[in-house]
């Protein structure tokens, strides 16, 4: 009996973990070259135990499957990860064992808004897809394309819920056989691969109540939405008010059911335009942070730089000489920091960010920390968070008596200091 007793408070104490657990830290775990280096999930493997000692809990792996283009965002045979260019699915299912064995767990990126086909029909168009099986899983054809998409026109499905992408058939989410099929995959991702949630690609491609039912089917550990959409520009600088643009982002999460968590581009585009003199842009008229973790922090993953916005094709990169004063924000501030891979590794700032971000986990800071922002001009930023740590960036030397004496220097590096 007295073991018996013993047993269930230890069970009930291990289900109780995760509710005192600290929040999640997300890696995004490759860039737009590593499709090319050949065998990327062996050699992730080897970053895994500095990955762990920073405090990552999720790892962003890239998309899974077959695809036309080597990167994997022209995914065609869903089932078929091993014809990747990362490696063979024995290769990711290792991987992610590893990295389950360090207490990571690992996020697929989702590639469905459309889908490379196979073959040509009858008529020459193509329009035939596999699903990379035996048998007629994800087997699909004409009708299972957007009738309204304009580059592959022999579509006779739902017009598209969302926007058109040019490069491949949008499939048509409305088609209940398509949302359980796909349903399907994820889950078996899931099962039979080990992946534990999903960052969604392109979702604004099709309505957030798509969304919304595969969060309902497959029930992830944690999922994050790419919902990129341009900032306001007045005569090439941002606009100071971005409510518009973290609105949305806010109304695509609820739309989509809550549960799923959006990047904050807002955020990026802010910061990264604010670390140029202008850090007066890190307050809004409500004394809160102007990105949408002022408004719900809780499903926001903050970010610098990603595959698409850095790395190699640069679309929208973050200064590259203000890169560590934007970890110094991100990772003091509330929603879930989420790390890039060349940051850490290839920029050798390693040492630098696993010191914000055992600062974070050792304070207790996570995605719903409160912020009091105690400067904000062009020159120099203060923040308080949690009342347990302070931030400064900006080159500004000369603080007053805004850091109280009682705090010391956790960190510091060029131009951004943390108090504890
Ligand atoms: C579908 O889209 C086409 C082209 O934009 C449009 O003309 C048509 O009215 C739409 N059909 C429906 C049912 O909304």
């Amino acid at each position: 009996m007295d073991s018996f007793f013993r047993l269930s408070i230890f069970c009930l104490f291990i289900s109780l973990l995760p509710l005192f657990s600290s929040s999640a830290l997300l890696f995004q775990g490759f860039n737009w070259e590593s499709s090319k280096k050949g065998g990327w999930y062996n050699s992730l493997k080897n970053s895994i135990p500095d990955l762990a000692n920073a405090g990552i809990t999720h790892v962003w792996l890239p998309p899974p499957s077959q695809s036309v283009s080597p990167e994997g965002y022209l995914p065609g045979r869903l089932y078929d990860l091993d014809a990747s260019k990362y490696g063979t699915k024995n290769e990711l299912k290792s991987l992610i064992a590893a990295f389950h064995e360090k207490g990571i767990k690992c996020l697929a990126d989702i590639v469905i808004n459309h889908r490379t086909a196979e073959r040509k029909d009858g008529r020459g168009i193509y329009c035939i897809f596999e699903g990379g099986t035996p048998d007629s899983r994800l087997d699909w054809g004409p009708s299972f394309i957007c009738r309204d998409d304009t580059a592959y026109s022999d579509g006779t499905g739902n017009n598209d819920s969302g926007e058109g992408y040019e490069p491949a058939p949008d499939i048509d989410h409305l088609n209940p056989q398509v949302q359980r099929e796909l349903s399907e995959w994820m889950n078996w991702l899931k099962s039979e691969v080990g992946f534990d949630g999903w960052r969604f690609d392109f979702v604004k491609g099709y309505a957030p109540s798509i969304t919304k039912i595969y969060m309902e089917q497959t029930r992830p550990d944690f999922a994050v939405g790419e919902k990129w959409d341009s900032l306001s520009y007045e005569n090439g600088k941002p606009n100071y008010n971005q409510d518009g643009h973290r609105g949305a982002l806010v109304n695509w999460v609820e739309s989509a059911g809550g549960a799923v968590t959006a990047f904050d581009f807002t955020t990026k585009g802010i910061l990264q335009a604010a670390v140029q003199g202008e850090l007066w842009r890190l307050i809004d008229p409500n004394g809160k942070p102007p990105g949408m973790i002022g408004v719900k922090p809780e499903n926001a993953v903050t970010f610098i730089d990603n595959h698409d916005t850095g790395s190699t094709q640069r679309a929208w990169p973050f200064p590259s000489d203000k890169v560590m004063q934007g970890y110094a924000y991100i990772l003091t501030h509330p929603g879930t920091p989420s790390i890039f891979y060349d940051h850490f590794f290839d920029w050798g700032l390693k040492e630098q960010i696993a010191k914000l971000s055992s600062i974070r986990v050792r304070n207790g800071i996570n995605e719903k920390s409160s912020v009091k922002i105690m400067a904000s001009e062009g020159d120099l930023y203060v923040a308080k968070i949690d009342n347990k740590i302070m931030v400064k960036i900006g080159p500004k030397m000369d603080l007053g008596n805004l850091i109280p004496s009682n705090l010391h220097v956790a960190t510091s590096g060029q131009d951004y200091a943390v108090w504890e």
